[in-house]
């Protein structure tokens, strides 16, 4: 016998609740997002590998290390998208979707790929939805863009969250900050890893995220960039505090946060949620302004955020540890035949109640009344109709409420059977 193909490493497969609980999300998701405003996007899976060496950074682990990345059949060099911002910004530009309106807000739902080491909460294909806004460069935007995504975390059923920020300032305050860090660490290279000794050198900024003991004690130290950004910016800052207070979120300023992907501007933000272990960031985002400009556009201010789906259902576990999983109410009809003048006539109910707006479960099989009447109730139908050569002869078929045990059958004529259950379909 030949052996069952495996998923690959870090993937995985949802049926069943898992993957009902998951439309369930994205359709929640959808009805958030249209309230504050944004309009969905869907952009590809496979992108020029270009795209994220430019916006997320070459000198970055998703780039260097965690990217899919692939020359194709026709010699582009491709990659499966780490993220979706990149992307968004791509779509954006080659749409010319700043055309209809000066302020587009726009999110997305889909699978992301990193070659990270799987673990709890992480994973090499996991999904992200995610917001993106551009054309406001005002902190007014930073604070919707919070609280759009605190709606989402509580539409998941999460209540236990907090906001972390922190600002980078604008790409001038970086480069210089970059002077900074670069003096910083100067005469304490050998301290370093070897990839941190050419970080300095390449994007000094990576070597403050590096997960190296040796390199995270030595940047502890480091001076922190919401100290040196320019007065405009930290004003601004101040604001989108004040506003996220105003909003009654939870968050505090977190001066460590510098971010792993390199556009980053200004403010910048993670979620936490202690239910989660070591990867404990629900989601994370912030402002973008230089990146449309980088990718070939015009300078148009930006800011959005992703979460982890994965991490979003973790965490909601989490905080219902404990409690009874609410009972799904029965719905929808189950139709059990039993010959074949009556599998004919009930195939023939089956499509007409289907047709009607109502779900309808059938046997098409001909097994036995037993066997029917088991899959009836284990398919959630509120009711089980049956359909013998009796009822056709009569005319009527028997119908059983599963929702009530011991229930008398009722006699439902079959002219009327579509009637009789979408009067009780609501
Ligand atoms: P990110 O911090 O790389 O940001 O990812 C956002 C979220 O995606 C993380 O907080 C986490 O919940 C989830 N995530 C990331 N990697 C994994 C993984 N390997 N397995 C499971 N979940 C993961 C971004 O991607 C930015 N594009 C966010 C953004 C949008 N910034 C501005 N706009």
């Amino acid at each position: 016998m030949s052996q069952n193909v495996q998923r690959l490493r870090g993937t995985k497969d949802l049926y069943g609740d898992e993957a009902r609980q998951w439309e369930k999300l994205e359709a929640a998701a959808a009805a958030v997002f249209t309230r504050f405003g944004y309009e969905p996007i869907r952009t590809p899976i496979l992108e020029p590998y270009a795209l994220f060496s430019r916006s997320v950074g070459e000198i970055t682990d998703i780039v260097q290390k965690e990217m899919y990345r692939f020359t194709d059949r026709s010699g582009d060099e491709v990659a499966m998208r780490p993220e979706g911002t990149a992307s968004v910004v791509r779509a954006y530009l080659q749409n010319n979707l700043s055309q209809e309106r000066p302020v587009r807000k726009l999110y997305y739902a889909g699978p992301m790929f990193r070659a990270e080491r799987p673990q709890a909460g992480r994973l090499r294909q996991f999904h992200q939805i995610g917001a993106e806004v551009f054309g406001s460069a005002s902190a007014y935007t930073d604070a919707e863009t919070m609280a759009v995504l605190a709606e989402l975390l509580k539409a998941a059923g999460i209540a236990k969250f907090r906001f972390e920020i922190n600002n980078l300032g604008s790409s001038g305050d970086r480069a210089a900050f970059g002077g900074v860090l670069v003096k910083f660490f100067e005469g304490k290279e050998s301290g370093l890893c070897k990839d941190c000794q050419t970080r300095l050198g390449k994007n000094v900024f990576r070597v403050l995220d590096c997960k190296n003991e040796a390199c995270r004690a030595l940047a502890a130290d480091a001076p922190l960039i919401s100290d040196h950004v320019s007065d405009a910016s930290k004003a601004d800052f101040k604001l989108v505090q004040a506003l996220l207070t105003d909003l009654k979120l939870n968050w505090s300023h977190n001066p460590r946060i510098i971010r792993g992907l390199d556009y980053y501007t200004h403010t910048v933000f993670e979620v936490k949620h202690d239910g989660l272990g070591a990867q404990d960031a629900l989601g994370a985002g912030g402002r973008y302004d230089g990146l449309v400009e980088t990718l070939g556009g015009p300078a148009t201010p930006a800011v959005g955020f992703a979460v982890g789906v994965e991490r979003l259902f973790l965490a909601a576990a989490a905080e219902t540890a404990g409690a009874a999983p609410a009972a799904q109410p029965r719905a929808g009809v189950a139709i059990a035949a039993l010959g074949a003048d009556a599998l004919r006539g009930a195939f023939a109910i089956a499509h007409a109640l289907r047709l009607a707006g109502i779900t309808c479960h059938m046997d098409l099989d001909a097994r036995s009344l037993k066997a029917q009447m088991r899959q009836a109730d284990r398919s959630g139908a509120r009711y089980a109709v049956i359909l013998g050569s009796d009822e056709l002869a009569k005319g009527a078929a028997a119908v059983k409420d599963l929702s009530v045990s011991d229930a008398p059958q009722a006699e439902v004529p079959l002219a009327g059977l579509v009637d009789f259950f979408k009067q009780r379909s609501n």
